[in-house]
């Protein structure tokens, strides 16, 4: 092998790679020289047949070849990526000052817009929102509801527990937002007014729940507030939430270990060709869970239950957004199916207001 082909080799692969312009054609000159079958690679297995002097020669020359070619191949691909950029960046330039085009308009899922209309009115009622997290101890959750490791009612939560720690304690997801009740009672003195819509978690999927729902809590504490303002409340809170003088409410006796007495209260409607309607008809739908503050649950909060006294209640936010809206499967909320979230979505800018109009 002649050293002078060597050197026509090396200025005919660098004419290639300078004259490829773009990347399939870069890698095209690559396998040709330096691919197992390449011609550079090709010249290497020849290397055994040759003389020692010779080999040592040609080899040295061939791995200088070698290492060219490469930094060439490197080097142009770089050059290559280089333009294509300026060329994507020169024609994909968005105008930002055009209008969204119609089918991209977002909307506000109707969990949002009721959570938002829940906000307003009790806002309007004299409440404050409170928050606790997702992730609860077995106190908050629990114990400070008046619910002892051993209770009955703890079954019925269908609880989503995490590992246990080294301290063979176990987290829980919150099955219900009453332990916001007891961080507001560590946290505030009374009179206590507030709100805690959130997240919650139970192991239970069919047409009317989902492992992921929404309640909202409600808590007031002071010296005088009895079941009569609990009633008046939620009456209340019916009539302007539904948008409508009269909502036919069930108040069922019931029990709940941290409310005594406790009722669970129904709200009437209809099944009309699939869609829900709200105030008549021959079905309930249960809404919510309340009653007057256990004692106990008072004592864990840090109060005195001698002094202080009150009621609480939490209701199903996704389940209300089911019957206002007229949407018949819950399991529909979330699945984020963009026609279902087009149907029943609202713009963006419809903020429910009390002055405006709620929906
Ligand atoms: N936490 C109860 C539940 O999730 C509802 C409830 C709240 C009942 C407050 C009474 C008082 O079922």
């Amino acid at each position: 092998m002649l050293m002078s082909d060597l050197i026509s080799l090396e200025s005919e692969i660098l004419a290639q790679i300078s004259a490829a312009s773009d990347e399939a054609t870069i890698e095209a000159v690559r396998v040709s020289a330096l691919g197992k079958k390449g011609q550079i690679s090709e010249r290497m297995g020849a290397l055994g047949k040759m003389a020692p002097d010779e080999r040592k020669a040609v080899g040295a020359a061939l791995n200088v070849l070698k290492d060219k070619v490469s930094e060439a191949l490197v080097q142009r691909k770089a050059v290559v990526a280089e333009a294509a950029l300026e060329i994507r960046l020169a024609t994909e330039k968005i105008d930002m000052t055009l209008p969204t085009r119609p089918q991209s308009v977002g909307t506000i899922h109707p969990v949002s817009q009721v959570w938002e209309e829940v906000v307003q009115i009790f806002g309007d009622l004299g409440f404050s929102v409170a928050e606790g997290p997702h992730i609860e101890d077995d106190f908050h959750n629990f114990d400070a509801l008046n619910m002892p490791p051993d209770h009955p009612a703890r079954q019925e939560h269908d609880t989503f527990y995490f590992n246990e720690k080294s301290d063979g304690t176990r987290m829980v997801l919150r099955t219900h937002t009453s332990p916001v009740q007891i961080r507001t009672m560590l946290s505030q003195k009374p009179p206590i007014r507030i709100i805690a819509p959130g997240r919650t978690f139970r192991s239970d999927s069919d047409m009317t729940h989902t492992p992921m729902f929404n309640q909202v809590e409600a808590l007031v504490i002071d010296e005088v507030t009895h079941l009569g303002n609990l009633k008046w409340i939620l009456q209340e809170f019916c009539k302007a939430f539904f948008e409508v003088d009269d909502v036919k409410m069930r108040f069922r006796a019931s029990h709940f270990p941290f409310t005594e007495p406790s009722m669970e209260v129904d709200i009437q409607y209809a099944r009309e060709g699939g869609q829900l309607k709200i105030g008549t008809g021959d079905k309930w739908l249960e809404i919510l869970g309340s009653g007057m503050v256990h004692p106990n649950v008072i004592k864990a909060g840090g109060l005195d239950p001698e002094k202080y006294q009150g009621f609480a209640f939490g209701m199903g936010l996704d389940r209300l957004a089911m019957l206002k809206y007229g949407i018949p499967d819950l399991r529909a909320f979330f699945e984020s199916d963009l026609r279902w979230l087009r149907h029943y979505g609202f713009r963006a800018l419809q903020v429910p207001t009390l002055a405006g109009g709620l929906s």
